[in-house]
């Protein structure tokens, strides 16, 4: 993964003491020792689901859901041999009926997926899934220790397996809520973790990625007033759902009263696709207020050599330019054009992650390189990254509802 950072920062005393500080963070904040893991006990595992299965199906909702679903969508496209994954993730019953009409009850196994396991919307689907299939075998709970989803679970003898300590949900894609439907679904697990560990070794070893990281948090944090819009542009369909999982990571993370003062403060995330947003939003990046940073994410070798052929179209001769031009060069070629004008508009702050191939190891490295960023932003703009008071507040008010419905 190479990392391109085209604003100046000087500043350097903010940057040593972020780092300090997420030193110290790693002590008691569990996402950090997850690339470190040992798979073995989550492989077991899977080898004890029932050749007979065919599809996977995770019913969670964000945190629970969003990072695996990130990755098996970008990994899907290139590695057809994939057991089908399926996210029951929303109580929108058109939603539920569509997914339900595309699997067979008896073929599929589902992973209920609440760290809390007491969540409203995974509870009601899991309740109308029940209804159609009971058999405690074509189920896996994945939960805390103790949570009422355990106890539940344990009730009607299905298999438990545990979130490890203090991983919050947006940042437990790496652990059992994001490696079980994965490994599952025949993704390379140790790959990804392999990922994310290079990433982990540079920042905490001073490899290059370090003094990246940093200074871009620093720059973040810094600017938060005037750039709080924080793009990311990826050109490629395949980091759609990775863009979701950024927007839930930095949104839930950052959007947060500061812990030493009064004030609410916040960074807001938005996920771009290139070039389907050259057509849309690009406008207001280029033109609009300048309140947004941009990062563009490009694929160097999609795996996939189709070539626009050498056609001549009457009337549109201009076009011939195109003739014999592979589309993974035509993609590349459009992210840096957008990418060379707005770096002469010179009042927008830019950088640019490139990731060599569409594989495990390269979206595991981008997922940490992320969960990282987060922490150290939130660090320096003061905030707690791990809780999400604002999103509890809703949950509560919903139960309200519902028991005075
Ligand atoms: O990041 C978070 O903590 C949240 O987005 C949760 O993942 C989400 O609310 C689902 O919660 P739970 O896993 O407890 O069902």
């Amino acid at each position: 993964m190479k990392n391109q950072l085209y604003f100046q920062l000087k500043n350097n005393h903010r940057q040593e003491k972020a780092f300090e500080a997420i030193e110290k963070e790693q002590h008691h904040i569990g996402y950090y020792a997850l690339p470190d893991q040992d798979i073995s006990p989550i492989l077991e595992y899977c080898n004890t689901i029932s050749n007979s299965i065919e599809t996977i199906a995770v019913i969670g909702i964000g945190g629970s859901s969003l990072g695996a679903k990130a990755i098996y969508e970008f990994i899907k496209p290139t590695q057809k041999n994939l057991k089908k994954l399926y996210f029951f993730e929303s109580t929108d019953p058109i939603n539920i009926t569509t997914l339900l009409s595309k699997i067979d009850l008896q073929k599929t196994h589902f992973l209920v997926i609440s760290k809390s396991g007491t969540t409203v919307e995974t509870f009601a689907i899991y309740k109308y899934i029940y209804s159609l299939q009971n058999n405690p075998k074509h189920y896996t709970f994945i939960t805390d220790p103790n949570s009422p989803l355990e106890k539940y679970a344990h009730e009607i003898h299905a298999s438990v397996l545990h979130l490890p300590p203090n991983v919050g949900g947006r940042f437990s894609v790496l652990s059992s809520v994001g490696l079980v439907p994965l490994a599952l679904s025949g993704i390379d697990i140790q790959m990804l973790l392999n990922g994310a560990k290079m990433i982990k070794t540079s920042f905490f070893k001073e490899g290059y990625i370090k003094d990246i990281l940093l200074k871009k948090a620093v720059f973040y944090a810094k600017n938060h007033a005037q750039y709080h819009i924080n793009c990311i542009f990826a050109y490629s369909e395949t980091l759609k759902f990775f863009c979701e999982w950024y927007v839930q990571l930095w949104g839930e993370s950052l959007g947060k009263k500061q812990r030493h003062s009064a004030f609410n403060v916040g960074l807001t995330p938005i996920g771009l696709i290139g070039p389907k947003d050259q057509h849309s939003f690009l406008q207001l990046i280029m033109d609009g207020t300048r309140d947004k940073s941009v990062t563009f994410i490009q694929i160097d070798d999609f795996q996939d050599s189709i070539t626009i052929p050498d056609i001549d179209l009457p009337h549109l001769s201009s076009l011939n330019v195109l003739n014999h031009l592979p589309f993974s060069e035509l993609i590349n070629m459009q992210c840096n054009s957008v990418l060379e004008a707005l770096k002469d508009q010179k009042d927008i702050p830019l950088d640019s992650i490139t990731i060599p191939r569409v594989d495990e190891y390269n979206i595991g490295s981008l997922i940490f390189y992320y969960e990282l960023l987060t922490s150290l932003v939130g660090e320096l703009i003061d905030v707690n990254a791990y809780d999400q008071p604002g999103v509890e507040a809703g949950k509560i008010i919903l139960k309200k509802k519902l028991e005075n419905s």
